[in-house]
């Protein structure tokens, strides 16, 4: 969490950082602040609240400078607080320092720094970082960089500024994202690429411990020896307009719209990475065969994609598969070992408890495969294998178009696996791959419907506790449909098993209680449709979720089509409703829809 971005260059820094931050802004949102370089020592501006009061408090300022660093804070050991706001600044004024992670050994070096007369004026971890810098500098700031990273424990991605140097931003990293863009103009740090992206898509993506030293005409590379590193930038694809929101109302429905054409371009390089020409093996040779179990392990919606993708996996390979959340997975001792293959899935590649699990994974010896959507991301390089999902920079805080693309990269990879265990002929998984590339065009048909699910939604802000039931495939979507809303529109709202209820839930329906049941499994249909006349007769309103419906059931039933698909993939399309659910109930509620509050998009820290 925590966006940092830093500039060196001949343009004013100030617009540079402050658009950049914007773009980093879904990485916390409880203070910004900014820090340029002037002519008597830094020009500090830090305002508690979204970036907005930032810009406010910044309104018509003359501040100007070649060089300068941001900051955008979700909060972990300090109260949001233009004191605690980033960033932070020695008390000699010397060293000004942006930091992501938690320094878990702060305390320790508070202590120290204390006894040794240095006063602290923030409740934040990251404090002790220009303190420790100012108190070790002594003349070469590269020297300096080493020794502050050898003292700190934990978590970090560090851009700093000395007084003494102009002209140079030094940055290093350890467990957290830094990237380094090159333009013509000047040189960056950013958490992430789209805060550099309207200035160049030229990258180097940093490695833990190594720093980075840039000025306006160019960046070095060292290690912690002080000896210089060859790197090689990397050319982003992403375009600058897909981290605009181009006239939509928030990036979240922009994103929920885009899913036709990024579950297309996703299904075709799964298909190229996963499937063709040899089914199941994943880029770099790996094969199923080699495997008695599958672990899939993820956080948040992520693990919602693992919780549908075991449903695929078994019935299509006959493989046992668990899902785990990775914060669990990682504290376990889970049984894994060289004839496991662990899959993490992540958007950002860079989610903390991710991260640890893999590394967990991989230390008893088992296989590590990564669906990633960000390239050059902690666990898209340090998985075994890797398959990218090209659903472009995701903004919104909740995801939408990046769990599309997770599923379907999870279904490629299952008729793979299938077809190379002999579990489908090649014919059967050849239909099964055109039942998978049939989904962008039906969802198509969904995001059709947007008027009709809008004015359902938009009845919906009254309730103040939502139901969600399926069953089999249907319950592990119904997860993802309650996060969802839960995530955005502050409504309580949990998912349960449709076999399940009478065992509990059911005590907590009641007259005008909405439950939201989804029915993409034909051969359940009559299933679920005896939970809905279960809650209907104990008094609650059913929003169904299907292919057809028998009736309205005395108008307490409300239905959205879904297109037919195999049961199997039918959490691509019932997923689109759900998205567009929630998006309108948390818009007819005037939420802060893309930042949502407590939430941030990458979970860097434990
Ligand atoms: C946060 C986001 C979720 C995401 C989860 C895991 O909670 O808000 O949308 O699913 O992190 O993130 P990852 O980047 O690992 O997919």
């Amino acid at each position: 969490m925590c966006g940092i971005i830093g500039y060196v260059g001949s343009e004013n820094a100030l617009p540079i950082i402050v658009k950049g931050l914007k773009k980093l802004e879904y990485r916390g949102y409880d203070s910004a602040g900014i820090a340029l370089f002037g002519a008597a020592g830094f020009d500090v501006v830090k305002q508690k609240g979204t970036l907005s009061a930032l810009e406010e408090r910044l309104a018509g300022s003359t501040l100007s400078s070649f060089m300068g660093i941001g900051h955008t804070r979700w909060a972990t050991h300090g109260e949001p607080s233009d004191i605690n706001s980033h960033p932070h600044v020695g008390s000699k004024g010397r060293i000004a320092v942006v930091h992501n992670g938690i320094i878990e050994n702060y305390r320790q070096l508070r202590e120290r720094l204390t006894k040794r007369g240095i006063d602290f004026v923030s409740q934040t971890d990251s404090e002790v970082i220009p303190q420790l810098a100012e108190y070790y500098y002594d003349g070469d700031m590269l020297d300096t960089v080493v020794k502050v990273t050898n003292a700190l424990g934990g978590s970090y991605a560090l851009g700093f500024m000395c007084v003494d140097e102009p002209g140079t931003l030094i940055a290093v990293k350890k467990d957290n994202p830094l990237i380094i863009g090159v333009s013509e103009h000047g040189n960056f740090i950013a958490s992430d690429v789209p805060a550099v992206l309207r200035h160049t898509n030229k990258v180097y993506y940093l490695d833990d411990a190594e720093i980075a030293v840039l000025t306006k005409d160019g960046v070095r590379f060292y290690n912690q020896d002080k000896d210089p590193v060859t790197k090689t930038p990397e050319t982003v694809t992403w375009s600058v307009d897909s981290a605009e929101k181009g006239g939509w109302p928030h990036f979240m429905l922009k994103e929920i719209m885009e899913q036709p054409k990024i579950m297309r371009d996703t299904i075709r390089a799964a298909a190229e990475q996963a499937y063709l020409p040899n089914p199941g093996a994943a880029a770099g040779g790996l094969d199923v065969a080699n495997f008695d179990k599958l672990v899939i392990t993820a956080c948040g919606s992520a693990y919602n994609a693992g919780v549908v993708a075991k449903y695929v996996f078994e019935r299509l390979c006959r493989i046992p598969v668990e899902v785990e959340l990775a914060s669990e997975f990682r504290y376990k001792d889970p049984i894994v070992d060289e004839r496991t293959l662990v899959i993490l899935v992540s958007q950002s590649g860079e989610t903390a408890d991710t991260i640890a699990a893999m590394r967990e994974a991989k230390s008893k010896g088992a296989v590590t495969l990564s669906i990633v959507n960000v390239v050059g991301s902690t666990i898209s390089k340090e998985a075994d294998h890797c398959l990218m999902t090209l659903a472009g920079p995701e903004i919104a805080v909740a995801t939408t178009k990046a769990f599309s693309a997770q599923l379907v990269v999870l279904y490629t990879l299952a008729v793979g696996f299938a077809v190379r265990l002999g579990k489908l002929t090649p014919e059967q998984g050849q239909g099964m791959l055109e039942e998978i590339e049939s989904l962008p065009e039906k969802t198509e048909t969904i995001l059709e419907q947007v008027d009709a699910i809008q004015k359902y939604a938009s009845e919906c802000i009254v309730y103040k506790s939502i139901f969600f039931i399926g069953r089999n495939i249907d319950y592990a979507i119904a997860m993802e449909g309650s996060l969802k809303l839960k995530e955005i529109s502050y409504i309580h709202s949990e998912a349960y098993a449709g076999g399940e209820l009478k065992h509990g839930t059911i005590s907590l329906v009641e007259e005008n209680t909405l439950v939201v049941a989804i029915g993409g499994c034909e051969r359940l249909h009559g299933k679920i449709m005896s939970n809905i006349e279960q809650v209907i007769s104990r008094g609650a309103k059913v929003l169904f979720i299907g292919n057809s419906r028998e009736d309205d059931m005395g108008g307490k039933l409300s239905f959205v089509a879904i297109p037919k698909v195999n049961e199997l993939f039918s959490p691509s399309l019932s997923v689109i409703v759900l998205q567009l659910f929630s998006y309108y109930v948390a818009a007819n509620k005037g939420l802060d829809i893309d930042k949502p509050r407590n939430l941030a998009k990458s979970v860097t820290v434990e």
